[in-house]
């Protein structure tokens, strides 16, 4: 018996020595310990062995079983300790490699150049205004001095929804929204910025949608020479510290007096170029001081207020600005156009 225990410590010792596998180490744990295992066995034969012997063989299964335990534990041990090493190998980080880049989009530049626009006119003391794309022919024309009939309503060709309802071919009526939501107060001091629509063949310059903004001063004591300072600044703070403006006579039903603005060109700095038509100057907005009618309507006395309004077209700011030549760019969503204004 005495043989028989030696032989087995040493085939477990053994097999212990070359398991390299958690799973296989627990295998060899039951195959020798467990309770249908030879140690159990001899253990239960202790009982048929003489009293004298049996206290000594009793020693020695304990020591054989408590070896063969203390063996295992160890390379329990070993064998969980190079797992958790090959673990953290094979899920090492490299924490200098560059980390991978998510394509994200950018803002559109038309979007930019609304940002900049607005920034500019708050900057200036200004709030941002907004109303209906879909508007009352009431407010976009008639409103604005423009009744029914009116033959200046053909400057701006529209797409009727209903007879009284269209696509606003302006942001002016927003001009008159907010005076009548202001009721009689001042100072007004607005922009607004969005969406327009006309009925204009699209080409490289005209598109039958496009972006406006508009902006309104009323105030007791506004002057012409206010409209002149404010578009002046614009000017400037959009396109460089060195631009001029020139205020040209115009008509606009809402406007009296009326007057285009043209800034210098920013491209030969008023030399004569290609882009200004050679004459050193770049029409780029319509304004005047608010007609008293349009005053009167949206209930302020225009005895003793007085204002002036703007309007641009955004897209021909981005234009200029950026040297893009073909306003279908902006709605074609080309990536290869887009791109280049990703770092605006
Ligand atoms: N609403 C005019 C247009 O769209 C622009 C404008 C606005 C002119 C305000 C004068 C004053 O053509």
């Amino acid at each position: 018996m005495r043989e028989k225990l030696h032989a087995l410590q040493s085939e477990a010792l053994e097999m212990i020595e070359r398991v390299t596998k958690l799973d296989d180490l627990k295998g060899i744990r039951v195959k020798f310990l467990g309770k249908k295992g030879p140690i159990t066995e001899v253990m239960r034969g202790l009982g048929q062995l003489s009293p004298e012997e049996r206290p000594l063989m009793g020693q020695l299964v304990n020591e054989v079983r408590e070896k063969i335990q203390a063996v295992m534990e160890e390379k329990q041990a070993a064998l969980e300790a190079k797992q958790l090493e090959e673990q953290l190998a094979s899920e090492q980080i490299d924490v200098t490699l560059p980390g991978r880049t998510v394509p994200v989009g950018s803002i559109h530049p038309l979007t930019r150049t609304i940002q900049t626009i607005e920034d500019i006119f708050i900057g200036l003391g200004f709030e941002v205004a907004e109303g209906p794309e879909v508007e009352m022919d009431h407010y976009n024309f008639e409103m604005l001095n423009l009744p029914k009939e009116h033959p200046a309503r053909d400057m701006q060709d529209s797409f009727y929804i209903t007879e009284e309802t269209l696509l606003r071919t302006h942001t002016s009526p927003v001009q008159v929204r907010t005076l009548l939501a202001k009721a009689g107060q001042v100072p007004v001091k607005i922009i607004c910025p969005g969406k327009v629509y006309r009925r204009d063949d699209d080409d490289a310059t005209h598109s039958h949608q496009f972006t406006q903004i508009e902006g309104l001063v009323v105030d007791e004591g506004i002057r012409m020479s206010d409209l002149k300072g404010i578009l002046l600044e614009f000017a400037k703070e959009m396109f460089g510290a060195d631009q001029k403006i020139r205020l040209r006579p115009s008509f606009f039903p809402f406007t009296e007096p009326s007057t285009e603005v043209d800034i210098s060109c920013m491209i030969c700095k008023g030399e004569g170029c290609r882009v200004c038509k050679e004459t050193g100057w770049i029409e780029i907005l319509g304004a005047g001081m608010v007609h008293p009618n349009v005053l009167r309507g949206a209930g302020y006395d225009p005895e003793r207020y007085t204002g002036f309004a703007f309007g641009m077209g955004v897209e021909r700011v981005a234009m200029l600005k950026h040297g893009v030549e073909d306003i279908r760019n902006f709605y074609t969503n080309d990536l290869r156009f887009l791109r280049q204004f990703s770092h605006l």
